[in-house]
């Protein structure tokens, strides 16, 4: 099942759980000082309290015009942070994540998510699908399938923030109306 929150305010997120804010920096070494892979309600509690600022996303933004852009922030084996940068109209494939969960925090602009459901009789058929605007967040347990993206019609670029653990590594991608399942992964260093 898909777990989905709504922050209200987005610049100034509310603890959910009684949590004191993160700056970015504290929630980078709490990542890194992980040994297994953190639960997907505390991934979804530090990105839903950790304060972001511009100076924090600069080294992480960039866009191309051919696909979005993955900006790894820090990995290891539990647990890694990427930025994912999104022209409008780029999206990715519909995908699981293969045995991850993981959390996504929309920094700035709009982002769809359609959710899928998958039977081997009828294929892929989408399930849900909302806009998420800047503060949401929005987490993804195994075995949910998805699609993320910056509508065509945004008119504005989309800066992600994401969360799995463990790491990601291949991908099983699919397609609507089948039951094919191809390996996807994922390339951070796109040309
Ligand atoms: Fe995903």
């Amino acid at each position: 099942m898909a777990t989905q929150i709504d922050i209200e305010s987005p610049q100034t997120p509310k603890p959910l759980d009684g949590t004191s804010s993160l700056t970015f920096s504290a929630l980078i070494e709490k990542l890194n000082s992980q040994t297994t892979p953190p639960a997907l309600a505390e991934l979804t509690s530090w990105l839903a309290n950790v304060e972001i600022s511009q100076l924090d996303l600069q080294p992480y933004v960039g866009f191309k015009e051919g696909n979005y852009w993955r900006h790894r922030v820090c990995r290891n084996e539990a647990v890694e942070m990427l930025i994912i940068c999104w022209r409008p109209g780029q999206k990715t494939p519909i995908h699981d994540h293969n045995g991850s969960h993981g959390v996504v925090r929309v920094q700035q602009g709009l982002m769809f998510e359609t959710i899928f459901a998958y039977d081997e009789q009828r294929g892929l058929t989408e399930d849900t699908s909302r806009e998420c605007a800047d503060g949401t967040i929005t987490g993804a347990d195994v075995p949910d399938i998805h699609q993320l993206g910056n509508p065509d019609v945004s008119g504005r670029d989309l800066i992600t923030v994401h969360v799995y653990a463990p790491p990601l590594g291949v991908l099983k991608t699919y397609k609507l109306g089948s039951s094919q399942v191809d390996l996807y992964t994922p390339n951070d260093f796109p040309t």
